[in-house]
């Protein structure tokens, strides 16, 4: 009865959205005015890179961690989780927060192993799909980096939160645009409308915490003490993407630095946590989304209207993915087994990085290739051009997003050299 209830439900909503386009209700013609959706320019790589029957086809456009033989890898820690798990699990509902034990130890890697404000209560936090944070929104404009991972517009598209960019990075120099970057958190409230890009006092900014996705690219940590500092004088509002916590220096805890330094300063930041990159479990979907408070008695209400917002959605949350978590976070033999996993895809991404220009280099390429080994994280802004791209693809069967960026987790021992040649070959004439 519930799904059929859901499927009217469903129906009813389809045709309100529709709206003036539902020309007839014979139902073999509901769907006549229905458009093909654009297709999502990351996902479709990989449909692209699955239906090239080349042999030599290289899939670097999917943020997802493959080994030294392209394959997906499930790591030990949670095949150990899993194990632990099997047979003691029954198949009830989470509460609508989701799962508690997931959440205190998500929190702790986020806010600190020690945080007074765990202690003190002071965070509201629910079990969250991976990187849901749509609806978070008390401001009425997002600033949003540029650029930025490209799922981060449609969320807050969706969402119908307009949205501004601000400067981060800078393409000459393949680096950050720190100073643009200050500029735009910095302006004043009275020169707000004479400048397109610019954040009037209390705005609302997205930060990515590390391994900031596409450009690798991110604050040193003096940098990001100047940031916080002028966020604070601003009054503007963090919100943290932390979705490689691990992947950028390979230790969970020194990645989350940019975060411990807004909540040194003060701030009452918010965070989204993924588990998807540094455990592995992708299509798990298990995440939190947390929001520091002025004490206890507003974390309960933030966390109330947080839970109000995912029970139209899911009502509550898968719980595989958030046992998987809380049985390794919560098992200090277990933790430390995933520590040392997470360090070794973070090395092996590094060591790509050096080999791959190291090859570039030998292959006598005029340009500089400085900036893919000291972007970090999971991604290389290459600085190639999409022409350049169509080409590796086209004549190479490498496939890429189209904005230059390569996943440094598909290059292996075995393909980097093919790779290296064809990058060579598409910008030897730049
Ligand atoms: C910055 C950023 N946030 C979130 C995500 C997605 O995380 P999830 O798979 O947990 O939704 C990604 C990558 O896929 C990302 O690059």
């Amino acid at each position: 009865m519930a799904g059929f209830g859901k499927a009217m439900a469903c129906r009813e909503h389809v045709r309100i959205r529709l709206g003036a386009r539902f020309m007839s209700s014979s139902s073999s013609s509901w769907w006549q005015s229905v458009e093909p959706a654009p297709k999502d320019p990351i996902l479709g790589v990989t449909e692209a890179f699955l239906a090239d029957p080349s042999p030599d086809k290289v899939n670097v456009g999917v943020g997802a961690y493959r080994d030294d033989n392209g394959k997906p890898v499930v790591l030990q820690s949670v095949r150990e989780a899993e194990r632990r798990i099997a047979g003691n699990l029954n198949m009830e509902y989470l509460p609508m927060g989701g799962s508690v034990k997931m959440v205190e130890e998500t929190l702790k890697l986020a806010y600190g192993e020690h945080s007074e404000f765990i202690k003190d209560k002071r965070i509201a936090a629910v079990q969250s799909l991976s990187d849901f944070q749509k609806r978070f929104s008390p401001d009425s404009q997002i600033y949003i980096p540029d650029p930025t991972w490209a799922n981060h517009h449609n969320i807050w598209r969706d969402a119908q939160v307009p949205q501004r960019t601000y400067h981060y990075y800078h393409p000459e120099s393949k680096g950050l645009d720190f100073s643009a970057l200050m500029d735009d958190i910095k302006v004043r409230e009275a020169d707000f409308d004479l400048l397109t890009k610019n954040a009037p006092n209390g705005s609302f900014f997205l930060l990515h915490a590390c391994a900031h996705n596409p450009t690798g690219v991110d604050p040193s940590e003096e940098q990001w003490r100047e940031i916080s500092h002028q966020f604070k004088v601003k009054g503007h509002f963090a919100f943290f993407d932390m979705a490689y916590q691990g992947f950028a220096s390979g230790d969970p805890d020194r990645d989350a630095k940019s975060i411990r330094i807004f909540l040194q300063d003060g701030h009452h930041i918010g965070i989204s946590q993924s588990y998807a990159k540094n455990m592995g479990l992708y299509g798990q979907r298990v995440g939190c989304l947390s929001v520091l408070c002025e004490d206890e008695k507003q974390a309960v209400t933030v966390k109330s209207q947080l839970q109000q917002l995912a029970r139209p959605m899911y009502s509550n949350p898968p719980v595989h993915g958030a046992l998987v978590v809380s049985t390794i976070l919560g098992d200090p033999e277990l933790k430390k087994l995933w520590l040392k996993e997470v360090k070794v895809m973070a090395d092996r991404i590094i060591g790509m990085r050096t080999m791959l220009r190291e090859n570039l280099e030998n292959l006598g390429s005029q340009l500089s290739w400085k900036h893919i080994t000291d972007q970090i994280g999971m991604f290389c802004y290459s600085g190639m051009m999409p022409e350049q791209v169509d080409r590796l693809t086209k004549e190479f069967h490498i496939y890429m997003t189209r904005n230059g960026r390569i996943s440094m987790a598909g290059i292996n021992t075995s393909n980097v050299g093919y790779l290296a040649n064809a990058i060579n070959e598409v910008t030897k004439s730049a």
